[in-house]
């Protein structure tokens, strides 16, 4: 069975009285109206996760770091582990963000060694791809995703491949108001478990839940739910507001 997930990324956004008010808001508006199989999960920044886990009270709520280190400990001067993560209460991390991709210049090969690194501290990658508005009108979008994962992921085995989460986040899409068609994301998400299938099994690309993000919204959530192969949502500027977040949510109960 395929997990039903809204992420929550946060990403630089507010202080720690920020972050412990959208947590208490966000626990007490997730009602029981939200099915019980539904995941939520919240990626605040580094400095509030450990508050941020503590101060959920819901059991389908996880913490989420929002990247993390390739090098397990020692002398990485400004580093975070996955370790550090995962002892703080954070059960996931987003490697591979786009905007880590641009600004840090992260490659696929540094992606997969933190892949390698968080699945062996028991964090679940939530694994980021997507293609630029250049490689998409050159017709060059379905390389580009297919290297991601062929680079990102794809070395893993079964077992391990199948605790990922893959979000696409066509990067035109991130923060500019403009979100992919509902035909657009589904012909990546589908092209997506295809690749999946042909490099494991259709049994493995069956369940592997595939996340779409990108200026989703309260109002095109219900639509981009809907399709056969979007499993949920990575949510940037509309996971900032209690109200719009648990909006989604709800859309995603609703499927
Ligand atoms: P957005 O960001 O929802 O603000 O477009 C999504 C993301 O970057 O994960």
């Amino acid at each position: 069975m395929r997990k039903k997930i809204i992420a929550g990324n946060w990403k630089m956004n507010g202080l720690k009285q920020d972050a412990q008010a959208l947590t208490v808001e966000i626990c007490g508006m997730l009602k029981d109206e939200v099915r019980a199989e539904l995941t939520v999960i919240l990626a605040p920044p580094f400095p509030f996760i450990s508050m941020v886990s503590q101060l959920i009270n819901d059991s389908r709520i996880h913490v989420a770091a929002q990247n993390c280190s390739n090098q397990p400990s020692g002398a990485y001067t400004g580093e975070v582990s996955p370790a550090m993560i995962h002892s703080v209460g954070a059960k996931y991390i987003l490697i591979g963000h786009s905007e880590r991709r641009s600004y840090y210049h992260e490659t696929n090969s540094l992606l997969a060694e933190k892949i390698n690194l968080a699945l062996t501290h028991e964090c679940l990658p939530i694994y980021c791809i997507g293609e630029t508005l250049i490689q998409r009108n050159s017709g060059d979008h379905f390389n580009i995703i297919k290297a991601q994962l062929q680079e990102g992921v794809f070395h893993l085995s079964k077992a391990d491949f199948s605790k990922v989460i893959i979000a696409y986040e066509p990067v035109w899409a991130i923060g500019t108001g403009v979100t992919a068609t509902a035909a657009q994301a589904q012909e990546i998400h589908a092209f997506i478990r295809k690749l999946i299938a042909e490099n494991y099994d259709d049994n493995t690309a069956e369940n592997i839940s595939i996340l779409y993000g990108g200026s989703c919204n309260e109002q095109n959530a219900g639509e981009l739910f809907a399709l056969p192969d979007v499993d949920g949502g990575l949510i940037g500027g509309a996971s900032l507001k209690s109200r719009s977040f648990i909006n989604i949510v709800k859309a995603m109960s609703q499927q």
